[in-house]
Parts: structure tokens; sequence; C-alpha cells
């Protein structure tokens, strides 16, 4: 698919990861221009040709280092190990002035990674907040979607809980799980990702007790487009 030029410009970074290239390829498949972000550019360049190739060439995916991905895009999306967060994010913090953060980290501190351990700001997304200021609108989402889940075609059946600094800033959030393939909720205010980016770890453990990989979640006894 080429290119809409309607749709906004997103930079994923750490988007050579696993998490990362598995969004990047959903977006680009869907039409937005993606820029994989890296901390080497070489590295982002090759994620960005191996997405192109898997969408025949007919997609719109750059690999850029991080601070020129941010630059460039319209929306930010975050997708670093949690002990990169802080230092990202503040490397990058006039990058993003005006900008909408979409904060996929999840707060795991190994080696307990199944037990919820949220850092003093409440969760990792009002850290990003607090690093960014008011000028930044900062979403949770993605953090209960398993890699594995993205960079294939299949539909998936788990949910995607958005929450964030405004109903518009979630309202955007929520297109682009759309965009995604995903099912997304408004999921509330930003102090919510406590129990968003927390289920990561419930998950983690249902995995590793039922012996899984991609365990999710799904919202049920609602009929969205009675809402609409
Ligand atoms: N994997 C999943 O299924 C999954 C699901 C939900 C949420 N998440 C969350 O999403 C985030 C990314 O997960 P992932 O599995 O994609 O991680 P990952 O593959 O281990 O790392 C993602 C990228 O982060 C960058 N990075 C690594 N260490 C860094 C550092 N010290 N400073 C700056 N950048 C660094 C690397 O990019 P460069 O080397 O190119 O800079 C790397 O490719 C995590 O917070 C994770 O908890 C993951």
């Amino acid at each position: 698919m080429s290119n809409n030029n309607n749709l906004k410009t997103i930079a994923i970074l750490g988007g050579t990861g696993k998490e990362g290239k598995g969004l990047a390829y959903r977006w680009a498949r869907a039409g937005y221009r993606v820029l994989i972000g890296s901390r080497t550019p070489q590295k982002a360049l090759d994620a960005a040709a191996e997405l192109s190739q898997k969408l025949d060439n007919e997609s719109h995916i750059e690999g850029l280092d991080n601070p020129t991905a941010a630059m460039q895009a319209d929306i930010v999306v975050l997708t670093v190990p949690y002990a990169a967060h802080r230092a990202t994010l503040e490397s990058l913090k006039d990058a993003l002035q005006g900008k909408l953060l979409i904060d996929v980290t999840v707060p795991l501190v190994p080696p307990k990674v199944r037990k919820v351990q949220m850092p003093p700001a409440g969760s990792a997304t009002q850290e990003a907040q607090e690093i960014l200021g008011e000028n930044v609108e900062v979403c949770a989402a993605f953090q209960n979607i398993s890699h594995e889940h993205l960079l294939q075609d299949a539909s998936v059946t788990c949910d995607v809980l958005v929450s964030g600094t405004s109903p518009e800033a979630r309202d955007e959030t929520i297109k682009l799980v759309e965009a995604a393939g995903l099912s997304g909720w408004d999921a509330g205010p930003i102090e919510n990702s406590v129990v968003i980016e927390g289920l990561t770890s419930v998950l983690i453990g249902i995995n590793k007790k039922y012996g899984s990989t991609h365990a999710g979640i799904k919202i049920t006894g609602v009929n969205k487009q009675s809402a609409d």
C-alpha cells in the first residue's frame, strides 16, 4: 500500500526492537509514513529495509536516528526497555514538545518481571509526562500486546487499553490502535496507566504458569457499535 498523505507521520523510538518493529509493520501496512528510530542509524535502516521488503516495497518506512525521527514525526511512539526510558525521554524532550507521545514501556524490574513494580511517579507513562512537561500529551497503549501478534497478518483477538492526558489524545491513540488492526478502549486518565502497565506482569506470569507466550486481555459485555 502506498503512503496516504492525509495520514500522520509516526516515529517509533527503539523501533528496531521486537515490539516497535511489529507496530511499524502494522502502521506501514495501513499506509502511514513510519520512521524507525534507533541509537544506531544503520540498525534503523536495516529494520526499515526488512519491513519494506515484507510489504513488497510498497510502504513508506524510513530508518533514522532517534532524535531525527522524533523531530520529523507528528506522533511519537516509545518502545525501549524501561532501563532506557528516562534517559531516552530526557534527551528528546525538546523534539517532543507539542506532540503526542504513545508510551509502550512497561516498568519491568528484572529478574522479578512477574511482580508489579511501579516507579515513584505511579507508572512509566506518568513518569514520561513528568519528564516532558504539560506541552506534551502522553498516552499508554499496547503494553498488553505481545510482539508475537504484531509482525504477522492474522487478526488479533486481544484488546488494547488506552489511558492518557486528555480524551482527544486517547481518541487519536485509539485511531492508531484500530489502524494496526486491533481493538482499542478508552481506559481513562493517565493515572490509570498503572493498571495497564501492571497487567503486563500478570500476563507474563500467566504465560509462565500455563505454557503460553502471548496471553492477552479482552473486554466483554460492551457493544462498541451502539456507543459510537
Ligand atoms: N516484546 C513485547 O512483546 C512487549 C509487549 C508489550 C510491551 N513491551 C514493552 O515495549 C518496550 C520494548 O520492548 P521490546 O521487547 O521491543 O524491547 P527490545 O527489543 O529489547 O528493545 C527495543 C529497542 O530499544 C532500544 N534500546 C535497548 N537498550 C537501550 C538503551 N539502553 N538506551 C536506548 N535504547 C535502547 C534498542 O534499539 P536501538 O539499539 O536500535 O537503539 C532496541 O532495539 C519495553 O518497555 C517492553 O516492556 C514489549
